[in-house]
């Protein structure tokens, strides 16, 4: 990555107000802007723009950062994209190699990667790999495709590839951290391999498949989690589905490598695939920064509808327009390709209906519209389905439908509709209050006091001096992490601190939660000593109840004792703050 400074400098040069309004009508209230949020479907202006900050926030998604966060994502570019558009506006060029701490940390992880995939493509290619590719060849995959996908293969002995890197002279204790080795011994023997990327195309971890019938192991095993591997992380084919993505305005989501690269064979490359996994709220988040439309395209059968169900309503509810592409049973896109052709599929594609219209079907199947009670019963959940849906010409869409099919007339069905839409909006409020009484005494403590770290040199002191301990994971590393940054950079800009987030993109939510709790950013020494009572005093009483356990279940009487006698010193300590 750039230098810090040269990324300071480009988002200072840049007013974020000017860069928003280019997307969304902004209109100033008070102190800041207000327009209608980009990332989700908004309704009524819940996004503000804080000029004095340069940062953004919705009050309804929670989506917020600075001008690169904003640019990022509303253009669907990476960090660096965002930087060089936006430096090319104020006239700050970039050098030519970037490489960011976190890139440069892990570049042997990436190389190593690198180097094992070139070496398995090599090897499909050799005599060993004859059945292999003769496997491939009967599922339709020819020598083009295994090249596009870089797809390889691992021998059957279960030293290639430690070899093959010996001969290089390359660390093999390496291998063993990044799972390419498992005490000295491959991980993969006589598998196809295919390599998966991360966000920017990097190969970040392998996924091996057997390829002749072999019943007792695993169809697929996958390499373990690495500090750039993560599973909840990864999107098949996300890279390299981006260009056709942003052409043709839609990503399709479907379960597996093969759906993806069969697609791929006919030309349909704007696709991603899940990998078997259940869908994480950090894909959810990569797939938005691919686009806001999703085609859910998973398999036909009962398991595969039932996960376009639950994914499409995860999907819906993160603010995006989802729509779903229905095989035929016990088809995958895979099988249906092959079975039907380009054609056909491309019809289903073009075909896709609304998620709503989805879950509605899927609400419709089984009902016998004889019968009074379930027709009722239907009408209502459809009634209620539709009453979260904001688009009020999709809702008499539907409602003219309904009455067609049911009978009913219209206007009972709208009467209907508003007392479940009414319903609706309370429930709402009454969760938004919810939260926000869920914080304790001890939560705002720690909160506001890393809110004011973030403003007043005296608290970062403080929680120095104090060596103050916050038991959340989250707020504790945020705290360090403030820390560290006023040390290195001799002060603390809200925005730029954004930035500084970008590979600590775990802290992110915390960021906010701190950052919106909008307080004065002065604050009295008698207060911060406050706090530091407060959480100090909750420590204690934690560990106290630690202890407390750890006694309970400790057989051994000498052990038990040392135990108590901590415990009892921490008690007198803690009265000392009472
Ligand atoms: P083919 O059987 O080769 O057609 O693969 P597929 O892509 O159709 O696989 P399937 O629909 O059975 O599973 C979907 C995805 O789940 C796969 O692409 C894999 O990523 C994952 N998966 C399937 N089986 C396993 C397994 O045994 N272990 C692991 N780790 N992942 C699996
Ligand atoms: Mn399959």
């Amino acid at each position: 990555m750039e230098n810090q400074n040269v990324i300071n400098e480009i988002r200072s040069k840049i007013n974020i107000v000017d860069i928003i309004s280019e997307h969304v009508s902004l209109t100033k209230k008070g102190q800041y802007y207000w327009g209608k949020c980009p990332f989700h479907n908004d309704n009524n202006p819940s996004m503000s723009v804080d000029e004095k900050r340069q940062t953004y926030t919705c009050w309804s998604c929670h989506n917020s950062g600075n001008v690169f966060n904003f640019y990022e994502q509303i253009e669907n570019v990476s960090f660096k994209e965002a930087l060089s558009a936006l430096g090319k506006r104020v006239g700050v060029e970039l050098s030519g190699k970037q490489n960011s701490t976190y890139e440069s940390r892990y570049s042997k992880y990436y190389d190593v990667y690198d180097l094992a995939s070139k070496y398995y493509e090599l090897m499909i290619n050799t005599d060993s790999g004859k059945a292999a590719r003769e496997y491939l060849k009967n599922r339709g995959i020819n020598s083009d495709i295994i090249k596009e996908f870089h797809i390889g293969l691992s021998l059957k002995e279960k030293d290639k590839l430690i070899n093959y890197f010996k001969e290089k002279k390359i660390d093999i204790s390496t291998l063993n951290d990044l799972g390419l080795a498992n005490n000295n011994i491959d991980t993969f023997s006589d598998r196809i391999i295919f390599p998966l990327d991360d966000r920017n195309g990097r190969i970040v971890g392998f996924s091996g498949r057997i390829y002749e019938s072999k019943t007792d192991i695993a169809k697929y095993m996958n390499t373990k989690e690495t500090p750039i591997f993560k599973k909840g992380l990864c999107l098949y084919h996300y890279s390299a589905s981006k260009e056709q993505v942003r052409l043709k305005k839609y990503v399709i989501v479907m379960e597996g490598f093969m759906d993806v690269i069969r697609a791929s064979t006919i030309g349909i490359k704007n696709t991603v695939a899940l990998m078997g996994t259940a869908l994480t709220d950090d894909q959810i988040l990569l797939i938005k920064k691919l686009s806001q439309n999703v085609y859910l395209c998973l398999d036909g059968d009962e398991p595969g509808q039932n996960a376009d169900l639950h994914n499409g309503e995860l999907l819906e509810k993160a603010g995006l327009n989802v729509k779903v592409v229905k095989l035929t049973d016990d088809e995958d896109p895979d099988s249906y390709i092959l079975k039907y052709g380009k054609g056909k599929f491309e019809a289903l594609v073009e075909g896709a209906i609304n998620y709503s219209d989805f879950r509605i079907e899927r609400l419709r199947s089984g009902v016998n519209f004889n019968s009074d009670i379930e027709l009722s019963n239907y009408v209502n959940a459809v009634l209620k389905e539709t009453a979260s849906i904001k688009d009020e010409i999709r809702r008499e869409i539907i409602l003219k439908k309904l009455a067609t099919e049911t009978y009913l007339s219209y206007n009972t069905l709208e009467k209907k509709l508003l007392e479940f839409a009414d319903k609706e909006k309370k429930e709402d409020n009454v969760t938004l209050k919810r939260e926000d009484k869920r914080r304790n005494k001890y939560e705002r403590a720690s909160l506001e006091f890393v809110y004011y770290m973030l403003f007043n040199e005296r608290a970062i002191k403080l929680y120095e001096s104090k060596k103050l301990f916050f038991i959340n994971s989250s707020i504790r590393a945020l705290a360090g992490e403030i820390s560290y940054y006023y040390h290195n950079y001799g002060t603390i800009n809200i925005a730029d601190f954004y930035t500084y987030l970008n590979d600590k993109k775990e802290l992110l939510a915390t960021y906010n939660d701190v950052i919106n709790l909008n307080l004065n950013e002065e604050v009295l020494d008698a207060t911060l000593n406050e706090y530091v009572e407060v959480i100090s005093d909750y420590n204690i009483k934690e560990e106290i109840r630690r202890l407390e356990e750890e006694l309970r279940k400790e057989p051994n009487e000498l052990e038990k004792a040392k135990i108590a006698e901590r415990i009892r010193k921490l008690r007198i300590g803690e009265n000392q703050y009472e």
